[in-house]
């Protein structure tokens, strides 16, 4: 990737200012769907891992894991992170900004856990991209906003999230791919404070049958 862009710049800064603890265990949703619907380890790619609490949580189930973020100290922590929970053998991180390059090869699972950014970000085309590094029999799992929490840089703005049928149309999978889960549940977050709301979240967990 080119040395620097607007999204290296502000996620760098991000996470130089961010409690390095901040991010460091699974996201439930994923984590549930992993234990439900790939039970079993093989190659995952986690794309915009950050701390890598997904990441390293893969690893240490067994997952050969591809980490991948845009910031360089988020990455520095993810190998700290794994070398700590003696997983560090299963962690590849890979620094890219996913609008511009993508890490090669093909996964059983493909993870973006609230792949969502203040610079914008191609997301649609990224998670289009995402698709097609998904192994026949692998799946793709999308855990993403769809609501603003109080603690959000988008707490008082008018947003628009899309509904999970709108962000599975956009991917544009065809006859290939069984939908697992696509729908919007509520969940009670916790944020940097250790405030709590109630969230709504887009899920979607699609299978690729050959
Ligand atoms: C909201 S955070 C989510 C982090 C993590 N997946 C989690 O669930 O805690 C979004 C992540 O995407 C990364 N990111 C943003 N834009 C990116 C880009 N263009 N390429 C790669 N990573 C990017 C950020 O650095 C950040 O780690």
């Amino acid at each position: 990737m080119p040395a620097s862009s607007d999204s290296a710049t502000f996620w760098e800064h991000h996470y130089t200012h961010l409690d390095a603890q901040w991010g460091t265990g699974p996201n439930a949703v994923l984590a549930e769907l992993v234990a439900d619907l790939a039970p079993s380890p093989a190659r995952a790619l986690d794309l915009g891992c950050g701390h890598g609490g997904d990441a390293i949580w893969l690893a240490t189930r067994g997952w050969d894991v591809t980490a991948v973020d845009v910031s360089a100290t988020a990455l520095r922590r993810v190998v700290s992170g794994a070398e700590a929970s003696g997983v560090a053998d299963r962690i590849h991180p890979e620094r890219h900004d996913l609008s511009q390059t993508f890490p090669a090869g093909e996964f059983d699972l493909v993870a973006a856990s609230y792949f969502h950014s203040p610079v914008e970000i191609p997301r649609a085309h990224v998670l289009r991209r995402a698709t097609a590094s998904v192994a026949p029999g692998g799946l793709l799992i999308v855990v993403e906003h769809a609501s603003v929490a109080p603690w959000s840089w988008q707490a008082g703005e008018d947003v628009h999230f899309p509904t999970p049928d709108e962000v599975l149309a956009g991917l544009r999978i065809g006859d290939d791919w069984h939908v697992e889960r696509c729908h919007a549940p509520e969940r009670t977050a916790t944020g940097p404070q250790g405030q709590t709301a109630t969230v709504t979240e887009n899920v979607l967990a699609l299978r690729r049958t050959r």
